[in-house]
């Protein structure tokens, strides 16, 4: 029998989990009792937990191997009866999902900041998930952040840390650890999704080239088996496949920035066909062709046209789902198949309910999120392997088919302009002045456009009801076009707004003109609007995707 041991402890301020679980920095989480406060308040969360079986894994980053043995101490003291535990500690967001459902586990803990830095001075995070493998709900976290505010204690039980270097079974006091294999399980579920058959023939082909950059994170392993071992890709085909603790001193955010060395790669003559990279987790994706880059909500909505291609959708889709902020050219896909399309908050803990009600099949955001049904998180590697299912079959290019998309349905013009790091009190600034102008905006013509909405987005819930609001500055025009303005919750270092810009052509001889040209009379709108220059103290946004 191991000891069970009770340290006391006082509460931490700042343990509010933002859209996508607690994320610091790592010196914040190295804080003697940070972990433990936060891992005992969302025990105590969730009630009697004894004999349930837990998930745990994460994605790698610095301080993972520390909190992994921290909280299977802590489960054991909690009284579950098993944790699986990826080997190493690891296991994408999409797997744990998945294996939180296959194993039928109550519920995950997944450690990760995501696409942001990692290392001694770069951030970490943990998120529970739910028995249906999706995010916690708000109604959960604001819970935890409720009882973080009194936990006076916690249990931890005492010993040595875990082997989690081989795959098998041991014991922690009356606690099962299964270390599994992060990816066994995860591969199953592609398997039964995507044409194997067909994808392997593309890929051994010889008129096909891919790379795939797993940005030193997760993912490597996971692209190596199913692209490489499973499906026959070139042994070269995966680019940056070890995973490190400081993602190589990158920053493992699967977008044109970041993953420059693959857009380098993709932009040469002969360059590959297909390119594509995901993030620190595995959970966001970006989409490269030769000469071509797909915007994530386009993405989406080329997924969605292309469905009933793809053997696990080809029963068609219940309906489709997309954040608030994300572009509309889903939702014309969604008209033309006679679908349902929800427009949610940001965060994807908003899609759950309406996947678990099986009214939504596929889902995305704007922010190189893309997925399904076939687990409660977003699936970089999953898009990828859709995108090569369509490629497969349709046996076009990528730009093709993007430029098909676009004939067929018009093009949704569309960028995010991110001001990064600002000081609160100016960006909150924003949203308050933007909010006091809502109600005189309808009918005002700005710009030579209507505007026919002007709103702070409020949603509630289909199936349960709840209500979130605050999410996010809605301006709407006549011509569909649209502005968003909304502050980060995932930044950890001040504040970010999210100035996001869309504007809708049908005009064929109009649809291949470069996004910010297109965009230049919205974003002074969005300029006069907002007074950004002024207000943020800055004469261009940090980052423009
Ligand atoms: C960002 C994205 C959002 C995504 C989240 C987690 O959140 O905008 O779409 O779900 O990261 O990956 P934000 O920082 O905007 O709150
Ligand atoms: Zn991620």
């Amino acid at each position: 029998m191991t000891d069970v041991r009770t340290v006391s402890t006082t509460p931490f301020q700042d343990q509010r989990p933002g859209t996508s679980g607690l994320r610091k920095k790592v010196d914040v989480f190295r804080q003697p009792h940070y972990l433990e406060n936060f891992t005992q308040a969302l025990f105590d969360t969730l009630g009697d937990c004894r004999g349930d079986t837990l998930v745990l894994g994460g994605d790698g980053r610095y301080y993972n191997d520390v909190a992994i043995q921290t909280i299977l101490k802590m489960a054991a003291a909690a009284g579950f009866g098993r944790v699986l535990v990826g080997r190493d500690g690891l296991l994408s967001t999409p797997a744990a999902s998945a294996v939180i459902r296959r194993h039928r586990a109550c519920g995950g803990i997944i450690l990760s900041a995501s696409h942001n830095p990692g290392g001694p001075a770069g951030d970490f995070g943990i998120k529970y998930n739910t028995g249906n493998g999706g995010p916690a709900p708000e109604q959960v976290t604001e819970a935890v952040f409720e009882r973080s505010q009194s936990v006076d204690a916690y249990c931890i039980v005492d010993g040595g840390d875990i082997a989690l270097d081989r795959l098998g079974a041991t014991r922690l006091g009356n606690m099962a650890v299964e270390v599994v294999d992060p990816v066994q399980d995860y591969a199953a579920l592609m398997g039964e999704l995507f044409d194997f058959d067909r994808i392997h023939e593309l890929l051994t082909s010889g008129r096909f080239t891919m790379r795939f950059d797993a940005m030193h994170a997760i993912n490597g392993p996971y692209a190596r088996t199913l692209l490489v071992d499973r499906l026959g890709a070139a042994a070269d085909t995966v680019m940056n496949g070890e995973p490190s603790p400081d993602f190589g001193g990158g920053h493992p955010d699967p977008n044109l920035v970041h993953a420059r060395e693959l857009v380098e790669l993709l932009d040469r003559d002969p360059g590959p066909d297909f390119g594509a990279a995901t993030d620190g987790d595995g959970d966001r994706n970006m989409i490269l062709g030769r000469g071509v880059f797909v915007s994530p909500s386009d993405s989406v909505a080329i997924l969605t046209a292309n469905a009933h291609l793809v053997p696990g959708y080809r029963a068609g889709l219940a309906g489709v789902a997309r954040s608030m902020p994300t572009s509309q050219a889903v939702d014309r896909v969604a008209a033309e198949l006679g679908i349902a399309c929800y427009e949610t908050p940001t965060g994807w803990k908003f899609f759950g309910n309406l996947l678990d009600a099986g009214m939504v099949t596929l889902c995305g955001e704007e922010s190189f999120g893309t997925g399904s049904n076939h687990v409660r998180e977003k699936d970089g590697l999953w898009a990828v392997l859709f995108w090569l299912n369509i490629l497969a079959v349709r046996r076009r290019s990528v730009a093709e088919i993007v430029h098909e998309h676009w004939a067929e349905f018009g093009r949704n013009y569309y960028s995010r302009h991110d001001y990064e790091a600002l000081d609160g009190d100016p960006a909150q600034g924003i949203i308050e002045h933007l909010r006091a102008e809502l109600n005189g905006l309808p009918g005002k013509s700005l710009g030579g456009r209507q505007i026919n909405l002007a709103d702070d987005f409020t949603y509630t819930d289909p199936v349960d009801r709840s209500v979130s609001q605050h999410q996010g500055i809605r301006i709407g025009f006549s011509d569909d076009s649209r502005i968003v303005f909304r502050l980060s919750g995932t930044g950890t270092e001040g504040a970010t707004l999210r100035v996001y810009v869309e504007q809708y052509e049908a005009d064929r001889a109009r649809l291949h003109l470069d996004t910010q040209d297109a965009l230049a009379e919205l974003i002074a709108v969005a300029e006069r609007l907002a007074e950004l220059k002024l207000r943020t103290g800055r004469n261009a946004p940090t980052v423009i995707t």
